[in-house]
C-alpha cells in the first residue's frame, strides 16, 4: 500500500515537473528550407506552392499579399496598402513603400467642423477616410524589380482561391458580426459581410476574381488606369468620397531605405518613414541596450520598467518630428544615434517613473535644409520577405464596393486631423503629419529582418497600431535576451506605452501579480482592460543549425507553412 502511495506521490510530481518544461518548450513548425507564416493557412499555403514551384520570396510575397486580399478581408487587401522590407541572400537590403496617399483634393482641416473640432468618425467610417490605395501597385513593384515567376502563376491560384471561396473559422464569424452594424452605416447598398456568417460556412468572392482577373490581363494600370480605376472612382464619388482617376493614376509606389541599426551582435533592418516603426525600434532598442534585461529577467518588473521609460520618450519624438519623409525633413541619423538616446535616458530612474507630461520631444536642430496583417517570407536561396498590410481598421473604412469585390482602407486617420488631438490609437500628432494632398500617412508599420553576426537571423512583424513598434521589439527581446525559440517568443504576454496616455497597457490576467504590485507602487497606472490582445506576431528563425523555426500567433487564426 505504502509503496503505491509512493508511486502516485512521485507520479504526480513528475508530471507537474514535465508541465512545467513543456510549458517552456513550445516548438513552432520546423522546415528546413523555406517557409511562410501568415494571418490565414490559405495564404501561407498558396505563398509557400509558389515557393515550392521555383518561385522565390518576391513571387511569395506577391501571391501570399494577394491571398490575404481573398482570404482575410480584416485586413489583408487590394483597396489599402503596406511596406515590405527585403533581404536577398547576397546581403542586399531594400524597403518598399506602397502606402497609400491622401487625394489631391485633401486638405489640412478636411475633418474638423466650422468651429474647428475633429468631426466623429469621419476620418474612419466611410468613402472620407480612404487614401488613395497602393497595395497592386506594391505587389507589381515587387515582382516587377525581383519577380521571378510569370504573374499569372502568382495569380492564378489566388484567383482560383477567390472562386472556390474561403471556410469561415469562429474568430471570423465574431468578427464579422462585431462589424455589421458599421457595414450598415458606411454602405448605401447590402454587402457580402451583411449576411449571418457562421463557423464552417465558405464565403465565395466572385466579384473579387472578377477584379484579379482584369489586373491579370491588363496588369498593374487595370487597377490605377483602366476599367477597375473607372468603377472605383464612380463608387467612391457616390458615396461622397473625393478619389479621383488623377488620383490613381498619379499613385506609385516607393523604394526606400531601410533603418538599420545594431543592438548587441544584432543588425536590425527595419521600415524607413513614412512609417515611424525602425526609427522607434532603433530608439528605444539603443535605449535600453546598456541594460543588462537578461539579468533582470521576461517580464519582470525593472524589465517593464527600462523598456516602458525607452518606448515612453520614443513615441513622444515620434509624435513630434515623424511624417512622409516627401514632405516632412526628418533628422534620422540623430534621433536613432546611440548618444541621442543615451541623452534622453539620462533623466530616467528605477525609482519612479517619468512622467509623460514632463517629457516631450527631444531638442534636435533642424537642418534646414499609425487592423493589420503581417507575414515574413524565407525561400530556399535564403532571401527573406517581411510584410505588413493593411486597411487601418479592422475592414478598413467599412466602405465595400459590391462592385469590385472589396473593402476601402480608412487609412487617412492615421494622419494628425488636429494637433494634440489623439487618433483611433490615441496616437498624437504634430504638423509633421498634417494631411497635405499627395501626402503618405504616418504608420506605425515595422516589417522587420534581423541579421545576427551577418547572417540573415529573423524576419519579424505584426498588426497592432500604435502597438506595433513595441511588439516587434519585445518579440526581438524574448528571443535574443531571453534566450526563447520563435512560437514561444511569439506567444509570449506583451505590454505597450506610447507616451500618451501615461499607462502601460497590458494583455490582462498574463503577468506576475507581484510584478503589477510593484510597478503601481513605483507609480505607474496600469490598464489591461483596453488590451484583449496586443499585436499578432508571425515570425520566423533562423537556428543554428540553419533550419527555420516558424511563430505563428496563437491570438488568430494565424499559420506557419513551409518544406
Ligand atoms: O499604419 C499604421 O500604423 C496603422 N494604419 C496600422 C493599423 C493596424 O495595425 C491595425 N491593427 N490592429
Amino acid at each position: 500500500m505504502k509503496n503505491i502511495f509512493l508511486f502516485i506521490f512521485f507520479s504526480v510530481i513528475i508530471s507537474s515537473c514535465k508541465t512545467a518544461t513543456q510549458k517552456e518548450k513550445v516548438t513552432g513548425l520546423i522546415t528546413t528550407k523555406a517557409m511562410v507564416v501568415s494571418a490565414r493557412e490559405e495564404a501561407s499555403k498558396i505563398g509557400v506552392d509558389i515557393l515550392k514551384k521555383g518561385g522565390n520570396a518576391f513571387d511569395a510575397m506577391a501571391a501570399t499579399e494577394l491571398a490575404l486580399a481573398v482570404a482575410y478581408p480584416y485586413a489583408g487587401n487590394i483597396g489599402g496598402g503596406g511596406f515590405m522590407v527585403y533581404r536577398k541572400n547576397t546581403g542586399e537590403i531594400g524597403a518598399l513603400d506602397y502606402r497609400e496617399k491622401a487625394p489631391l483634393a485633401s486638405s489640412k482641416n478636411m475633418f474638423l467642423d466650422s468651429l474647428g473640432n475633429v468631426v466623429k468618425n469621419k476620418s474612419t467610417l466611410g468613402a472620407m477616410a480612404v487614401g488613395v490605395p497602393g497595395t497592386i501597385a506594391g505587389v507589381f513593384e515587387a515582382h516587377k524589380k525581383f519577380g521571378s515567376l510569370p504573374i499569372a502563376a502568382i495569380l492564378t491560384p489566388v484567383i482560383a482561391l477567390a472562386k472556390k471561396g474561403v471556410i469561415v473559422t469562429k474568430k471570423q464569424e465574431n468578427r464579422i458580426k462585431k462589424y455589421q452594424p458599421y457595414f450598415l452605416k458606411a454602405n448605401k447598398k447590402t454587402i457580402l459581410f451583411d449576411k449571418n456568417w457562421k463557423q464552417h460556412d465558405t464565403i465565395k468572392y466572385p466579384a473579387l476574381a472578377a477584379t484579379l482577373e482584369r489586373v491579370l490581363k491588363n496588369g498593374r494600370d487595370e487597377f490605377y488606369k483602366g476599367e477597375t480605376a473607372k468603377k472605383l472612382v464612380e463608387f467612391m464619388q457616390a458615396n461622397g468620397g473625393i478619389i479621383t482617376e488623377e488620383d490613381l493614376a498619379k499613385y506609385e509606389a516607393k523604394w526606400r531605405t531601410p533603418i538599420t541599426f545594431n543592438y548587441d551582435d544584432l543588425r536590425v533592418i527595419s521600415m524607413s518613414p513614412p512609417s515611424s516603426g525602425g526609427i522607434c525600434l532603433a530608439q528605444i532598442m539603443n535605449a535600453i541596450e546598456p541594460y543588462d534585461l537578461d539579468k533582470f529577467g521576461h517580464n519582470t518588473t525593472k524589465t517593464i520598467q527600462v523598456i516602458t521609460e525607452a518606448e515612453r520618450r520614443a513615441y513622444a519624438d515620434r509624435s513630434f518630428f515623424l511624417g512622409d519623409p516627401d514632405f516632412v525633413t526628418i533628422p534620422v541619423d540623430t534621433l536613432i544615434s546611440k548618444n541621442y538616446t543615451k541623452n534622453r535616458m539620462d533623466n530616467f530612474s528605477f525609482k519612479k517613473p517619468t512622467l509623460s507630461k514632463d517629457v516631450s520631444h527631444g531638442n534636435i536642430k533642424m537642418v534646414e535644409s499609425d487592423e493589420t496583417t503581417h507575414y515574413s517570407i524565407v525561400d530556399k536561396f535564403g532571401n527573406a520577405v517581411s510584410v505588413t498590410t493593411t486597411l487601418n481598421g479592422a475592414f478598413g473604412s467599412k466602405l465595400y464596393c459590391n462592385e469590385l469585390g472589396f473593402f476601402l482602407n480608412n487609412e487617412m486617420d492615421d494622419f494628425s486631423s488636429k494637433p494634440g488631438v489623439p487618433n483611433s490609437y490615441g496616437l498624437i500628432g504634430a504638423a509633421a503629419n498634417k494631411i497635405e494632398p499627395e501626402k503618405r500617412m504616418l504608420s506605425s508599420m515595422t516589417p522587420t529582418i534581423v541579421e545576427k553576426n551577418g547572417n540573415l537571423w529573423m524576419v519579424v512583424g505584426t498588426p497592432g497600431g500604435s502597438t506595433i513598434i513595441t511588439s516587434v521589439l519585445q518579440t526581438i527581446l524574448n528571443v535574443h535576451e531571453f534566450k526563447m525559440g520563435m512560437q514561444e517568443a511569439v506567444n509570449q504576454p506583451r505590454f505597450h506605452h506610447q507616451w500618451l496616455p501615461d499607462v502601460i497597457m497590458m494583455e490582462p490576467n498574463k503577468f506576475d501579480l507581484n510584478t503589477k504590485k510593484e510597478l503601481q507602487q513605483l507609480g505607474y497606472t496600469l490598464n489591461e482592460k483596453d488590451s484583449p490582445v496586443i499585436g499578432k506576431v508571425e515570425g520566423i528563425l533562423v537556428l543554428p543549425n540553419g533550419k527555420l523555426e516558424g511563430g505563428a500567433d496563437p491570438r488568430g487564426d494565424d499559420k506557419a507553412v513551409g518544406f
